[in-house]
């Protein structure tokens, strides 16, 4: 049977997903029967598969929910919580880390600083992989946690419309989410804080393949006017809002209520910065802002969180992000089964093919231009050859690093 993988969140269909989360719901209710070894029966589904926890990166929320799910479904966990403890610290390739760790496990979950690395272990490894975070590409279990959250808190996806704040350059988090709620036909504001914009690439991207009309704003009062009147018509395709370094100002100039269903923060992801030196103006979402936002809408947030949302509204029944952070456990659950094709997944039919381009390989002149993708790290050269999508775009067509994702700013090493 085919291997499946959750590299980035095109791996899964919405009808996967959408299963995955009915799965969840079920799982759910299961919570906390599972005892020693008198544990419930359908929480047994993994029981005799072993699921390897890589993170090379640090993570509290992400790590454990994916242990605990495993735990609850009756597996076992082998961990790495550190890269020095790895033999990546003494010079072994990622990909030779893979077929090693392969061998060993029937699930491997890994987040790395090197965006890409997932898709390089999927490729070695021979048992589904999963992407718990690779630098600031990608983080799609989040997402689907995010989605799960906007379904029980919201009753559905389509149509509702979210506002993504804050970090949208960096952040990993709200790039695989920004993708998922394009593909659901969720309306998206992106309101980033200044130098933080969402990447150019993403928002051409979710044009392209979606259908999204975009609109470019240039100030908030403009914003409202849109968005309030856009859901008065009822329109039903979806909309995205590009509010560009306005995350400062946003509330300031707020003079009526946004017909905004869910604002995501983000924390600014200072350590993913190279220019630490400039100063990001960054509002803390507290009291007196929650009573600028409809009596419905909820707060959602990946956390950790530092400045960016005041312990006070932690009470309020709109603060969604803890709720958001225990959904984690079952979707996990649900993903882990729906990968290892076990529980209600076990008599699944998988039709889904993700889609592809033409592909552009070359060793010798062309590689990605961003520093953090795998295929850039000279360690890793001789088993990684740069290799590219060629996708369609307005202009004709480019070409889309398949680690990284990043349409190239081609950099040519030979004439
Ligand atoms: C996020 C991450 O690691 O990208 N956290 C998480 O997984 N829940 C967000 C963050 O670190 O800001």
């Amino acid at each position: 049977m085919e291997i499946r993988h959750l590299t980035t969140i095109d791996d899964v269909s919405n009808e996967e997903i959408l299963m995955m989360f009915d799965a969840a719901d079920v799982m759910s209710q299961h919570k906390g029967k599972i005892k020693s070894k008198g544990r419930e029966s359908l929480l047994d589904i993994c029981a005799g598969y072993n699921m390897a926890s890589l993170f090379f990166e640090p993570s509290t929320r992400t790590r454990l929910s994916f242990e605990s799910a495993m735990h609850r479904l009756g597996g076992d966990v082998s961990s790495v919580t550190e890269a020095g403890s790895a033999s990546v610290a003494k010079g072994e390739t990622i990909a030779d880390t893979a077929k090693i760790i392969g061998s060993y496990a029937d699930v491997i979950v890994v987040r790395h600083p090197w965006e890409g690395a997932p898709k390089v272990i999927a490729d070695y490894a021979g048992v589904p992989v999963i992407n718990a975070g690779d630098g600031a590409h990608q983080h799609p279990t989040q997402t689907l946690t995010d989605l799960y959250t906007l379904r029980k808190e919201k009753g559905r996806i389509e149509g509702l419309t979210v506002a993504l704040c804050g970090d949208l350059k960096y952040g990993r988090t709200v790039h695989s989410l920004a993708y998922a709620l394009a593909r659901f036909k969720a309306n998206i504001v992106l309101i980033s804080a200044q130098n933080l914009d969402m990447p150019d690439y993403i928002i051409k991207d979710l044009g392209f393949r979606y259908g999204c009309h975009q609109e470019e704003i240039v100030d908030v009062g403009q914003a409202l006017k849109k968005i309030n009147s856009h859901s008065q018509n009822a329109v039903r395709t979806s909309t995205i809002w590009v509010l560009s370094g306005l995350w400062g100002d946003f509330f300031k100039d707020l003079d009526e209520i946004p017909d905004i269903d869910a604002f995501y923060l983000t924390r600014v992801q200072k350590e993913r910065f190279a220019d630490i030196g400039i100063t990001i103006e960054y509002p803390t979402f507290d009291g007196k802002l929650l009573e600028k936002i409809k009596a419905d809408a909820i707060i959602m947030h990946p956390l950790p969180r530092v400045d960016e949302l005041a312990y006070e509204i932690d009470g309020d029944p709109r603060s969604a992000y803890f709720r958001q952070a225990a959904y984690g456990v079952p979707v996990r659950m649900a993903l882990i089964s729906f990968l290892l094709s076990v529980g209600p997944f076990s008599d699944f039919k998988r039709t889904f093919q993700k889609p592809q381009f033409p592909r552009y390989k070359n060793r010798d002149n062309i590689r990605c231009g961003n520093p953090k993708c795998i295929s850039m790290q000279e360690s890793e050269s001789q088993q990684i050859t740069p290799e590219f999508e060629i996708v369609p775009s307005d202009s004709g067509s480019l070409l889309r690093c398949v680690y990284c994702e990043r349409e190239i700013e081609c950099q040519l090493l030979h004439a």
